[in-house]
């Protein structure tokens, strides 16, 4: 099920059952305006929320942010900080309020990265939601594909299997989203148009989609614009255009 893609021709309803989003632009959005950074960022948490209710509102199953990426590190150590205080205020601020609304809050990347306040947060955030159906909306932070694929190997070597033996899906299963459909949509906004080590594995046959939008400024008409571009591609998964109008 977490690989649909390897096996016969995945359904391809109107509504993206997954959506992944690199929110880009949070730094030129200050910059713009002549404020620091973290002013971006702060309002970057503001669109978040924003698409949280858009996307439950449209019957999106899954929603998948990129908020923090291995390589982020790199920032200078000021930024770096202000992001950890923005994520840990948004932990402290917005579960309870994800949870009123049904959404299941989950992280993925190598946590261990983080402040034990944080990791603590995350924990008691992801108990707290566990149950609930709605959307469940996975924020990825410290988080890389190639550092997900490489943690997925290690995990199906220590089960001692016959290197014979491994399959797509088993390589799938140990990932991080294993549990969930691949997305059917990738959004990046802020221009550039490129995966920056998001997710590898499982943007395979995902339909890409990049928008000039500052991620700030991404709103529900943007939101819909990119949904409406997903719905008139034709997704062929290898096969011809006669045959996928055929079966449909
Ligand atoms: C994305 O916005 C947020 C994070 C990477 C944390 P940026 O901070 O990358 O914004 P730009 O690309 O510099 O405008
Ligand atoms: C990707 O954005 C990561 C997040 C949005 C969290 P970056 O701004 O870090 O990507 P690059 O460095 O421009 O590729
Ligand atoms: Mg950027």
């Amino acid at each position: 099920m977490s690989t649909p893609t390897l096996k016969a021709t995945p359904a391809n309803p109107d509504v993206p059952r997954h959506i992944a989003i690199i929110m880009d632009g949070n730094g030129r959005w200050a910059k713009r305006r002549l404020m620091p950074r973290v002013a971006g960022h702060r309002k970057g948490v503001e669109a978040l929320r924003g698409v949280i209710r858009a996307c439950a509102e449209r019957g999106v199953a899954n929603l998948t942010v990129f908020a923090f990426s291995s390589e982020n590190w790199r920032r200078p150590q000021d930024e770096v900080t202000l992001l950890m205080e923005l994520f840990m205020r948004a932990l402290e601020n917005e579960v309870a309020k994800l949870h009123e609304n049904g959404i299941r809050f989950r992280v993925i990347g190598d946590l261990s990265g983080f402040s034990e306040r944080i990791q603590a947060l995350i924990r008691d955030a992801e108990a707290l939601t566990r149950d609930n159906t709605r959307l469940v909306l996975t924020v990825a932070a410290n988080y890389g594909g190639r550092w997900d694929v490489v943690q997925a190997v290690k995990k199906l070597m220590a089960s001692n299997l016959d290197p014979a033996d491994v399959s797509e899906e088993m390589l799938a299963q140990q990932l991080s989203m294993a549990d969930m459909p691949e997305p059917d949509l990738f959004i990046r906004t802020g221009g550039e148009q490129r995966i920056s080590n998001f997710l590898l594995w499982q943007l395979a046959y995902t339909e890409l989609y990049f928008t000039d939008a500052l991620w700030p400024d991404f709103d529900n008409a943007a939101l819909d614009a990119a949904i409406a571009s997903y719905r008139a591609r034709e997704r062929r998964f290898g096969r011809t255009s006669e045959q996928v109008r055929a079966a449909s």
